[in-house]
């Protein structure tokens, strides 16, 4: 595996890759990488001829300053992980590389950024779609990699590519958890003991409300059970959970509003004071 840390040579390296016509797969990630990211760099592997694998933590997307100083950076146990995954290019730039000048691009992503993480976190998504639309430009991916643990980025990231013109597979991956059901995060180090403890149950509770759905609540109302019962538990506090409609990602109050994707339950909880996020699919 090579490091590459600037932007020409990762330049050069794909385009010899793609002039030989060979595929490439990238996984974008802020690092930190645990088997929810492997498990990206696996598909990508088995699915393309070339892996290229970002890691940066990207400051244009943290809307708090204490969250972007205190995110983990671990960069010499990451590129162990993916030269073991067998990654062929590890992009690792500084932030001076990869914004030389401020990038004051906005762009209009339109309803699927407007609700849920894009209305908590003002200028998030707008960060994210600025970090990836260059990273796609640089890797010129045939496909990239997302985790669906981050359910909204995906729809988020489709709508910038479309915007932009990108030609790629975006490929959504399922969420990969701990044994006792937490989505892996990167920023579960961050909990503590009683913290790690009580974050299971946010699983539990989503999985309680498919049962609500079978029951024949409707959505609304299993939107307000769900997030009493997350705020009933001792140590989580809900900052949403709404039910939405999976591409358009706009709530819904009735399960048969829902497009042809169905519906999907979104949780961000506070737990410990580190806030996670979570989310469930509800069988039609
Ligand atoms: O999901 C993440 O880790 C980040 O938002 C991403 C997609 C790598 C962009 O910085």
């Amino acid at each position: 595996m090579e490091i590459i840390r600037t932007v020409e040579k990762l330049r050069e390296a794909v385009s010899s890759a793609r002039a030989a016509g060979k595929t490439i797969g990238l996984v974008p990630t802020m690092g930190a990488l645990h088997a929810g990211h492997r498990s990206l760099v696996d598909r990508a592997r088995r699915e393309n001829d070339i892996v290229v694998v970002s890691v940066f933590v990207n400051p244009t997307q943290f809307n708090n300053p204490d969250d972007l100083r205190t995110y983990p950076r671990t960069e010499e146990a990451d590129a162990a992980i993916l030269a073991d995954a067998g990654v062929d290019y590890a992009f690792m730039p500084t932030a001076e590389e990869v914004y030389p000048e401020p990038d004051t691009r906005e762009f209009d992503l339109g309803p699927v950024a407007a609700v849920m993480e894009g209305a908590m976190r003002p200028g998030h998504f707008n960060g994210v779609a600025q970090i990836v639309s260059k990273l796609f430009a640089w890797a010129q991916p045939t496909r990239a990699y997302f985790g669906e643990k981050d359910f909204q980025q995906i729809a988020v990231i489709r709508r910038m590519a479309e915007l932009e013109g990108f030609d790629l597979d975006i490929v959504s991956c399922p969420i990969v958890r701990e044994a006792d059901g937490l989505a892996l995060s990167s920023r579960n180090v961050r909990l503590n003991e009683q913290a790690r403890a009580i974050a299971p149950k946010i699983r539990e509770v989503l999985l309680a409300s498919v049962d609500l759905k079978a029951q024949g609540y409707e959505a609304d109302e299993t939107a307000r059970l769900t997030t009493d019962a997350i705020n009933n538990i001792d140590g989580l506090e809900a900052e949403y959970f709404q039910i939405v409609d999976a591409r358009t990602m706009q709530p819904v109050s009735r399960w048969s509003d829902a497009g042809d994707l169905g519906t999907v339950g979104c949780a961000t909880v506070y737990c410990g004071g580190v806030r996670l996020i979570d989310n469930i699919t509800y069988p039609a």
